[in-house]
């Protein structure tokens, strides 16, 4: 239950994916759901692109590894404790899947965070391969994201960004999450010392941004 008044909301917790196998997302075009072992040909597709990996903490992942990867992330099922994270898979029905499955191809995934339990903090995360951006599907997956975490009780979501990663930094105003703060030379990266820029939004400010159907707008910028 979300506590209100002298307490601080708290998050739902534990999250568990279970409910996602049973009923995953539907975005309108996409759906949403927890990563499956036989995910990992398309996941590979697009952990092997050095653009993808450019601004993700993973190294560039070959076919033996992104298996790894994607099995470990199967395995990542709850969130319960501060550092527990869950990811699901962003699929498109009626896209062939690299490894022949028939439900649809996986393009991308999100990441979803618990950073702390006791302040009802979370982060989010997104990756998509190439061939697939450029069609507001990444602001459509972090979207339900987004209102899922909301829905959890996330008081505050966060997703961290390089500096020099345009097309994230765009989605995250898009999405209508607020630049926060940008640490000069926070990490050290293959290019040199990298700047990383926080955004996050609250719930309220969601709930607010959804009910004025600002953040579902998934109309080409441009169109209206
Ligand atoms: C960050 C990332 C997910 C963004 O993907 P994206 O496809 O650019 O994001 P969106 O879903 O918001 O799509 C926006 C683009 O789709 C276009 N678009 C086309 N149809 C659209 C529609 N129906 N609705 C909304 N946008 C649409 C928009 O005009 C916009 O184009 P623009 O970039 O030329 O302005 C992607 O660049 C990525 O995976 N990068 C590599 C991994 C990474 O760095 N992840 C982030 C770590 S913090």
């Amino acid at each position: 239950m979300i506590m209100h008044g002298d307490a601080p909301p708290k998050l739902q917790l534990p999250f568990d994916l279970a409910g996602l196998d049973a009923s995953p997302i539907g975005t309108g075009r996409l759906v949403l759901r927890p990563i499956r072992a036989q995910d990992a040909d398309d996941i590979h597709a697009y952990q092997r692109l050095p653009e993808v990996v450019a601004y993700l903490p993973w190294p560039l992942l070959d076919r033996e590894a992104s298996h790894e990867h994607t099995e470990l992330r199967t395995k990542q099922r709850t969130l319960a404790t501060d550092g527990d994270r869950v990811a699901l898979a962003i699929v498109l029905p009626g896209e062939p899947s690299v490894g022949g499955g028939g439900e649809g191809r996986v393009i991308g995934d999100l990441t979803f965070i618990l950073t702390s339990a006791a302040h009802a903090q979370v982060a989010v995360g997104w990756v998509l391969h190439p061939d697939f951006q450029g069609h507001g599907y990444a602001r459509e997956a972090a979207t339900a994201l987004l209102d899922l975490a909301a829905g959890l009780g996330a008081h505050r979501i966060a997703a961290t960004v390089d500096a020099a990663n345009k097309q994230s930094l765009v989605l995250c105003e898009r999405l209508g999450m607020r630049k926060e703060a940008t640490f000069h030379h926070d990490r050290y990266g293959q290019t040199g010392w990298r700047d990383t820029v926080i955004y996050a939004v609250t719930d309220a400010e969601w709930l607010g941004r959804r009910t004025s159907g600002a953040a579902a707008d998934t109309t080409p910028p441009g169109a209206h």
